[in-house]
């Protein structure tokens, strides 16, 4: 017989009179004619009983399973007398394929995030981690299908690059040179290296999205991103996932106009599709959730400049731990002050000083604030970091040269300034920042599968 799904069994309207169904033991409890199990096989967060009487020929063997193991149960699917569930399994075979020994780490008891990050390997066995990551794979199906609905195109850009997109240095290097003679000859020698020059894993994809956007119309990518700051925060990891749209003929606005559809698309797909594992977010991980995930859906987001912002913190009377000052980044306090006190809802900011931003952005017509979008959201600061990218040629060669790029590198990114250039416009938004809005999980880290971060990498 072939194997049920358990979310499949438990969807249906009427069931087959009898299943096979294989998955993992969450509880076990006995009696002397009968044993009770639990089993969840990941397909939901529902776990399907099985009874099992004491007639069956193995069931002395039976009796020694435990929290963990992993069996196969053929049975009859009957009406469950218990709540919560349609249906349970009356089991005519228990064919058990491993016992898991007392040592198995996830018992009954609640167990801390942070010893559950010390088996990271294991924790998708539990109920909110499995949520998580059951999330985690619809989202990245929902956005395919929302840019496929829009017309876009997907784009895989390179892992390995020879340029630094966002020009802040934070980038892993990749070399095939033997550390042993690179220790002899005292240097590294880039054209001995395999690329014969230096290079790096990826900051961003945007530098080739912004290629295709020009030659596709819409474009974007979807993939892993690699950054090699030094902050150990809840909202930071080395190794990240970014979607990156590009759109040709699109300005600063529009640019926004998509980043909301998007954020409010994701979020609907997500209650529309996983209400479980949703309602397991809302009611045992973060009880504002509910309210948060209404005011995304339901509100318009608020749309304000940088220097607007600035002025609406320096009126506020909390005591910020870094000083607000024209001209400087705003920290993660700011950026939270004014999405969850100021605003109460995802704010776009606009326009920020040329200076704390990257050479690709459009030069506004004040000579001082580039075409700049960050979009800052209620209990996590920033989730989007785009803009309007300057297509005038000259303008973004005097750019460049003021900010010391080297620009031989750059040759066919300006090779599409020269070359029926147009106004277009792109962001980027971080998966796994987007997994923490909507499920309140407040740790980067409990949101990707293994994460990667300074001093870590044991799994
Ligand atoms: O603001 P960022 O640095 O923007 C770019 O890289 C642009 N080139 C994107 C573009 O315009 N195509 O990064 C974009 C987003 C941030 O808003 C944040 O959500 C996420 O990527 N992000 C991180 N997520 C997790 N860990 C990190 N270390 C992250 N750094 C950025
Ligand atoms: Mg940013």
């Amino acid at each position: 017989m072939k194997r049920t799904k358990i979310n499949v069994l438990l969807n249906i309207d009427t069931p087959p009179q009898e299943a096979l169904i294989k998955g993992w033991v969450r509880t076990k409890r006995d009696s002397k004619e009968f044993l009770f199990m639990e089993i969840n096989d990941g397909s939901c967060l529902k776990n399907i009983q099985v009874v099992a009487n004491n007639d069956l020929k193995n069931y002395q063997q039976i009796q020694t399973i435990t929290t963990g193991s992993s069996v196969c149960v053929l049975g009859k699917v009957v009406e469950s007398p218990g709540k919560g569930q349609k249906w349970e399994i009356q089991a005519i075979a228990v064919e058990i394929l491993n016992i898991a020994p007392e040592s198995y780490p996830l018992q009954k008891k609640r167990h801390s995030d942070e010893f559950l990050r010390t088996i990271a390997h294991l924790r998708p066995r539990t109920n909110k981690y499995g949520a998580a990551f059951r999330l985690r794979s619809e989202m990245a199906f929902a956005i395919h299908k929302f840019y496929r609905e829009k017309g876009f195109r997907y784009l895989t850009t390179p892992l390995i690059t020879g340029s630094d997109c966002e020009g802040a240095g934070e980038m892993f290097r990749v070399t095939s040179l033997d550390p042993e003679l690179v220790k002899k000859a005292g240097q590294m020698d880039f054209k001995k290296d395999f690329f014969g020059q230096e290079s790096n894993l990826t900051v961003s994809g945007q530098l080739s999205a912004e290629m295709f956007a020009l030659a596709l119309g819409d474009v974007y990518s979807f993939g892993p991103t690699f950054r090699a700051e030094n902050s150990n925060t809840s909202r930071h990891v080395a190794e990240f996932w970014m979607l990156e749209p590009e759109m040709a003929f699109c300005d600063l606005k529009e640019n926004m106009d998509h980043g909301e559809e998007l954020v409010k698309y994701l979020t609907r797909h997500a209650m529309d599709e996983c209400p479980e594992d949703m309602a397991l977010f809302c009611n045992f991980v973060d009880k504002s959730l509910s309210k948060r995930i209404d005011t995304l859906l339901n509100t318009e987001f608020a749309r304000v400049s940088y220097t607007e912002a600035i002025d609406i913190l320096e009126k506020s009377k909390t005591a910020f731990e870094f000083k607000v000052e024209y001209g400087t980044d705003l920290q993660s306090e700011h950026e939270r002050y004014l999405a969850e006190e100021h605003f109460k809802k995802p704010v776009f900011l606009t326009d920020y000083p040329k200076e704390i931003k990257p050479f690709y952005m459009r030069m506004n017509d004040d000579g001082k604030t580039v075409a700049a979008v960050d979009l800052l959201v209620p209990g996590i600061g920033e989730l989007i970091g785009g803009s309007q990218r300057e297509e005038r040629l000259l303008v973004l060669e005097q750019r460049m040269r003021d900010m010391n790029l080297p620009m031989e590198n750059y040759w066919w990114y300006l090779d599409s300034r020269k070359f029926g250039s147009a106004p277009h416009s792109g962001f980027g938004m971080g998966f796994e920042r987007f997994l923490m809005m909507i499920t309140g999980i407040s740790n980067i880290r409990d949101v990707i599968p293994f994460p990667r971060t300074p001093g870590s990498i044991d799994f």
